[in-house]
């Protein structure tokens, strides 16, 4: 397989485009990074003819495929009545209906445009209803690109243990109140909301950790997380930005059968189209009711974008889907593990079917950020290399998204790839 022209047009926009790509991790999916010229259904078509079935869904977004008649079909009709509007419309009103009917203990939510703003919505919210400044975030998990969540996203392993900074521009003073801790590791919150008495606002987790190696919670750890922000006068709160949509259709709430204060969702809620949501109850938004403070944005409930959101639930509402969905990636995980296995190299997958993670060099799944420093990721980026040669597109770490698009032909499809690329991989 050849990128001839994905690289040129890469040389061409290091000229004009100052970070070479839009989203600073997207040079991380190849060198060089891809460009396509049209997609359809779980398969992208670069502009060197290339046709690449595609297991990143958009880096979660895409859980219908490119290009799904339905969710087309909406956006076209909802865009031959409206742009934007900056105003009200039903269809928010539709939306928050099929978000409240779909997500357990949901009971109002408020539109945002993007995982990061929505993530910022709620604690501030949160800061607003409990009158208090600090906030607990944990090691590995992302919420979002602004200072006071950046915080040892990734760290080094000296970093481990302390409030780190991701990347350059972010000044302490922004990040001072987000307390940083080990997940999983229930003693440490008790410990935090000892030692910080009266102070915390809230905690904020992913409730699987897509985003460092799709780490699943410890029996009774999320439990904890969320009876010890009620002992402690604080709210909880899911990122399920990842989750939410997509390891069911009630998201964390209904697979664990969870239910934080509040939650935090976007990606596959709209199958590729930019909008995000904070649900809670009615009671975690009096903050907003009362006017003790604002969540605004010129964006907010864009009627295409809500149409897009409404046509994409209403898939993933038929009876059926997630078992699919779920089976299909449980279906891959096995073939990774039995190629491991057959060719005597260490390798675990964790997560779900919807979502999940590889890595080699690991004997256990990990359980928090810290484990999945000890896996062979230079091996799994050799891998991807591979299957890439072989047609398909998969994210840097390990991730991997599954969705609706994906079918039998596709499964047929991967396990053969996986299959010769094992063949191929020096260890
Ligand atoms: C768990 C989680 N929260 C928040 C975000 C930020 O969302 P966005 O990229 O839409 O701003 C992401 C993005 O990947 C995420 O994975």
């Amino acid at each position: 397989m050849n990128f001839e022209n994905s690289a040129r047009l890469y040389a061409q926009a290091t000229e004009v485009l100052a970070n070479g790509v839009s989203s600073g991790l997207r040079r991380r999916v190849s060198t060089p990074p891809l460009y396509f010229k049209r997609a359809s259904g779980p398969y992208f078509y670069d502009v060197d003819g290339n046709e690449l079935l595609d297991y990143t869904l958009g880096w979660g977004p895409l859980i219908a495929g490119n290009a799904h008649p339905a969710i087309h079909k909406a956006v076209v009709a909802e865009l031959q009545k409206f742009t934007s509007l900056g105003a009200q419309h039903e269809g928010e009103i539709a939306l928050a209906r099929r978000i409240i009917a779909a997500v357990p203990g949901v009971e109002q939510v408020i539109f945002s445009n993007s995982g990061s703003e929505a993530v910022q919505a709620a604690l501030r919210v949160a800061r607003a209803a409990t009158g208090r400044g600090k906030f607990i975030k944990f090691e590995g998990h992302y919420h979002g690109w602004f200072n006071n969540v950046l915080v040892s996203y990734h760290p080094t392993p000296e970093q481990l243990g302390r409030a780190a900074p991701t990347c350059g521009g972010q000044p302490a003073a922004e990040y001072q109140d987000t307390l940083v801790l080990p997940w999983n590791d229930k003693a440490a919150l008790e410990r935090a909301f000892s030692e910080h008495k009266g102070q915390i606002a809230a905690v904020i987790t992913e409730p699987i950790l897509a985003n460092s190696g799709s780490c699943m919670p410890e029996p009774g750890f999320l439990e904890a997380v969320i009876a010890l922000c009620k002992t402690h006068g604080a709210i909880s709160i899911f990122d399920e930005v990842i989750t939410g949509f997509r390891i069911a259709l009630g998201g964390a709430r209904e697979y664990f059968h969870l239910r934080p204060d509040m939650s935090v969702y976007a990606k596959a809620m709209a199958g590729g189209f930019s909008i995000s949501a904070v649900g809670g109850s009615r009671a975690v938004f009096d903050a907003l009711r009362d006017g003790r403070t604002i969540h605004a944005g010129t964006y907010n409930g864009n009627p295409v974008n809500i149409a897009a959101a409404l046509a994409t639930l209403e898939l993933l509402s038929v009876p059926g889907s997630y078992e699919r969905m779920h089976r299909h990636g449980q279906a891959i995980r096995e073939e990774l593990e039995r190629c491991a296995r057959a060719k005597g190299l260490a390798l675990v997958t964790s997560g779900t079917g919807t979502i999940f993670s590889v890595h080699f060099g690991l004997a256990a799944a990990p359980k928090r950020y810290a484990d999945i420093l000890k896996a062979d990721a230079a091996l799994y980026d050799n891998f991807r290399a591979l299957m890439l040669q072989e047609g398909l597109l998969l994210l840097p770490e390990g991730r991997w998204y599954v969705g609706l698009t994906h079918g039998e032909p596709e499964l047929g499809k991967t396990r053969d790839a996986v299959r010769r690329c094992f063949d191929k991989l020096k260890a």
